[in-house]
Order: C-alpha cells, then structure tokens, then sequence
C-alpha cells in the first residue's frame, strides 16, 4: 500500500530545490522531500467536503479527494513535479506554453501549471473528468491567464480523432505516477509517442514499485532521449524530461 502526500508531510525545512543533476545524497534526499511534503496540508476544520491543501505558486490549492480509484487522491509523484515546475521556472518556463498533463488524476499539477502561466489541457478517464474539472475551475479562476481545459484522453484510444497530429503541439508534456501495475502501458508509450513532437519536452515524474516499471524506462530510452533530471531515494521518485530522440538531426 503506496502512502498518501500528507502521511509524509508537516515537516519544514527551508531549503529549496533548483537541481539539474541527480541528487543521490541521503541527507540532501531527506531535506528536499521533506521541503516538497510541506506544502501538503490538512484542514483543520472537519467538513463533510473531503479534501487536501497544497501551497504552490503562492496560492492555496484545494484539492477534492475522492477514495475510490488511482486517481482520486494527490500521489507524491505530482508534488515532486509541482515543486520542480515552481522552482525550475527559469529552466522550464510554463508562461504561454502549450501544456497537457496525461492521467491527471485530481489535477494539481495541472493547476500548478496553470498558475505558472501555461494554457493547459488537463486529461484522463471519463470517470475522473468529474472532480478534475470541479478542482481545476475553482482553483484557477480568476487566478490563471489561460482558462485550463478539461478533457478525456483513455490512452491509446482515439489519438489521431480527437488530438490530431496537424493541429496538437504541444510545448510540454506532464505525467506524474502514470506507470504502475495496470495494463495499459504500451498504449501509454504510444500516447507519448503520439502527443510528442520535435520541440515537445516530457517531464515525467516516475515512482518505482517493481521490475515492471524498470522495464517501462527501458522501453522509453529506446524511442526519446531520456535525461534523469532529480531524484527522490526516499520516496522512490525520479523526475525525467524526455524529448523524441534525434530530433533535428533529420
Ligand atoms: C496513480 S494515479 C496518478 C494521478 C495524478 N497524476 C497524481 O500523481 O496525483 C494514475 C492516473 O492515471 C490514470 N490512468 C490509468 N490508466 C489510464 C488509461 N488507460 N488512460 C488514461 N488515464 C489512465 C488514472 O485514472 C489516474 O488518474
């Protein structure tokens, strides 16, 4: 059983993180994620709303959980990408850029990156649309540049239909916990191939679980570039930016 953020969190520690290179050191490990955890928050108040803070981009976010599915609570994977995408802007610059985030879930690294200034399509499985959109409206209007959009992407399923090659570029692409135990990960390598361009960068925020998931980053190193940007021992987290591989050269 994979804990919730906030099992991990309410610890502060004020160092942040602006890393490129893989960070292996334990104790540096424990400071950045114990930095990252921090912005998970409870309500202290008990409603019969069940649901999460986070504190990113200056803003509190609420997040709506649901107890049901994969994709109804916050996993630690999409903090990892939240924090990297907030204190990495410099480098990874979400203002005006096409974002789509794949199995967004409940939706905060979308609305983290809606908050940096990116036009961004949030998408994932018809049932999780629902509370996806009801976080993404209330945490990013009046707040956001772009309005976010809210749409159903089943990997695999209909690509060429409803993200067509000619119109769809995207500058980014975000993931975060999208590999585990389910069977759809070779339609998930072919929505990466599919979505991804020449200029597109992949941010992908990965948590290793069993072999299957190694074999996975195998599969990946033979189609794009795939570059390890931070890494989490603790939590058993890397973050990868991946871009198609020989781009430019052809
Ligand atoms: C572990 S959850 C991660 C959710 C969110 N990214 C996060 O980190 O909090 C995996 C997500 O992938 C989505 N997913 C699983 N299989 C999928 C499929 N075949 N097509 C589209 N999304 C899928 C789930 O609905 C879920 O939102």
């Amino acid at each position: 059983m994979i804990k919730k953020a906030s099992c991990y969190s309410q610890m502060f520690v004020p160092s942040l993180m602006n890393q490129e290179a893989p960070q292996e050191n334990g104790e540096e490990d424990k400071e950045v994620v114990a930095e990252i955890m921090a912005r998970c928050f409870v309500p202290t108040v008990i409603t019969n709303i069940s649901w999460e803070g986070f504190h990113f981009v200056g803003h509190e976010i609420r997040i709506a959980e649901a107890t049901d599915c994969y994709g109804a609570v916050v996993w630690p994977s999409a903090l990892v990408l939240c924090y990297f995408l907030e204190t990495n802007v410099k480098q990874y610059n979400m203002a005006d850029k096409n974002v789509i985030e794949i199995g967004a879930g409940t939706g905060l690294v979308s609305i983290v990156a809606s908050l940096l200034g990116a036009q961004v399509t949030a998408t994932d499985l018809p049932e999780l649309l629902g509370n996806l959109q009801y976080n993404i409206s209330h945490n990013t209007k009046a707040k956001s540049k772009h309005p976010p959009q809210v749409k159903e992407l089943s990997w695999g399923v209909g690509l060429d239909q409803h993200f067509p090659r000619a119109t769809c570029t995207f500058d980014y692409i975000l993931a975060a916990d999208v590999v585990y135990a389910h069977p759809f990960l070779d339609q998930l390598l072919l929505t990466f191939q599919h979505l991804c361009k020449e200029t597109t960068v992949i941010l992908w925020a990965m948590r290793f679980r069993l072999d299957k998931e190694n074999r996975f980053v195998e599969q990946v190193k033979e189609l794009f570039d795939l570059e390890e940007i931070a890494s989490f021992p603790s939590l058993n987290i890397k973050l990868y930016k991946a871009v198609k591989r020989n781009r430019g050269s052809a």
